[in-house]
């Protein structure tokens, strides 16, 4: 077996992401203190950039689209001759795609191109060429999310919309010193809240969102965050608990191993009905039906199956389970086992007369097994059984 891991969240990341004794954000004053202190930082630090200077919904929504992944230093240039080739919606739409690609060479991510072109189309359409204003609106356009619609709304029309993206996750679990990973489920959701629970009740709301971004790219950044330079630090949880190496938490690593089992398909002599079994009381899947198929680790290849198989029938001497060709792979996963399930065909060679299945191994047409709760690999096997045209040839 091969140990591999993967970065997917691990189970116990899914508990309750924050310090349930101290949740100083639902206090008013700490939230209106962090809010005052940020916008002065903000006031006296805020890198001048094009599209703060002229905060139109179109401008806005170029450079948050040219910012998805990219620095404000690489993405200035490019804002610079984006805006003289197609300063509006409208010539943006009517632009050659080759054209639009020629000017966004360099940055990447061409899908945010296609995206933007297929917006703008649809805004010509839908809303006459005018940006729309709706929250719904702008988030049905293709390429636009929840965080993109919040930033174009906020900034350009001050509306009291959220916005979560790198640098804001990772500010914001510091503030609150949340420890689980923002990309998680729970942890997401309790950032959004906190999120839009931070904004102003009086206006400023893009700048406040814009503020929390900035201070995420000059201040609290990824490594080594200047602490000494924050207006925060004072009401920074991570930063009391000296947490700031360790917030935002990561998503853990889960350690997968690989697994080979093997399922056999024994038909009757007939051929009409198949070899099945309840899976028992604490096995993987109890109370599922099956084909033959051990799960214990001793059962390393096919041969060691049918022998399996033998004792589990009482088979009397002479007769045996003779394993034939591999019908199918099926790969699936189990809690850290990712599996690769080798099925093969099986015939039982009795002596004489077939003896009676000991229970609670039966003989079920594909009739029944399609009634019967099977487990996830047993409904792809009898389904692939079913779509057979030929009965299986040994
Ligand atoms: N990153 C993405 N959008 C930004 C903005 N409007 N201000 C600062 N950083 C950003």
């Amino acid at each position: 077996m091969t140990r591999r891991t993967s970065k997917v969240p691990a189970s116990d990341s899914a508990s309750d992401p924050t310090p349930p004794h101290d949740p100083c954000w639902r206090k008013s004053d700490w939230r209106s203190r962090v809010r005052k202190r940020l916008l002065e930082w903000f006031a006296g630090n805020a890198r001048v950039l094009p599209w703060r200077t002229l905060p139109l919904p179109y401008n806005v929504w170029v450079s948050e689209i040219m910012l998805q992944q990219t620095q404000v230093a690489t993405v200035l240039p490019y804002f610079h001759r984006w805006m003289e080739a197609f300063p509006t919606v409208e010539a943006l739409a009517s632009a050659d795609e080759a054209d639009l690609m020629r000017h966004w060479e360099g940055l990447g991510y061409y899908r945010r191109v296609r995206s933007m072109h297929a917006a703008a189309k649809k805004i010509m359409e839908d809303h006459g060429g005018v940006f729309p204003t709706r929250f719904e609106d702008v988030l049905a356009l293709p390429g636009i999310g929840r965080y993109t619609a919040g930033a174009i709304l906020s900034i350009s029309q001050d509306q009291r919309l959220p916005i979560l993206e790198g640098n804001t996750q990772r500010v914001f679990s510091r503030w609150i010193a949340m420890r689980g990973a923002p990309a998680e489920k729970h942890a997401n959701a309790l950032l959004w809240d906190f999120a839009e629970t931070m904004l102003p009740r009086d206006g400023g709301n893009g700048t406040f969102n814009q503020a929390a971004m900035e201070l995420g790219a000059l201040v609290c950044t990824p490594k080594q965050p200047r602490c000494d330079e924050c207006p925060i630090a004072g009401s920074c949880r991570a930063a009391k608990l000296g947490l700031q190496q360790e917030i935002p938490g990561k998503i853990k690593s889960i350690r997968y191993e690989d697994r080979t089992e093997f399922a056999l398909v024994v038909p009757s002599p007939g051929g009409d009905t198949f070899l099945v079994r309840p899976l028992p009381d604490g096995a993987r899947w109890s109370g599922l039906w099956d084909y033959p198929r051990p799960t214990e680790d001793a059962y390393q290849s096919v041969e060691t199956v049918a022998d399996w198989l033998s004792k589990e029938l009482h088979l009397a001497p002479g007769c045996e389970i003779e394993v034939g060709a591999r019908l199918k792979s099926i790969r699936h996963a189990v809690t850290k086992y990712r599996i690769t399930l080798h099925v093969h065909a099986a015939i039982l060679k009795t002596s004489g007369e077939p003896a009676e299945l000991p229970a609670p191994w039966q003989w079920q047409s594909l009739d029944q097994l399609t009634e019967q709760p099977l487990s996830v690999t047993g409904r792809k096997i009898t389904n692939w059984l079913a779509a057979q045209e030929q009965p299986l040839l040994w």
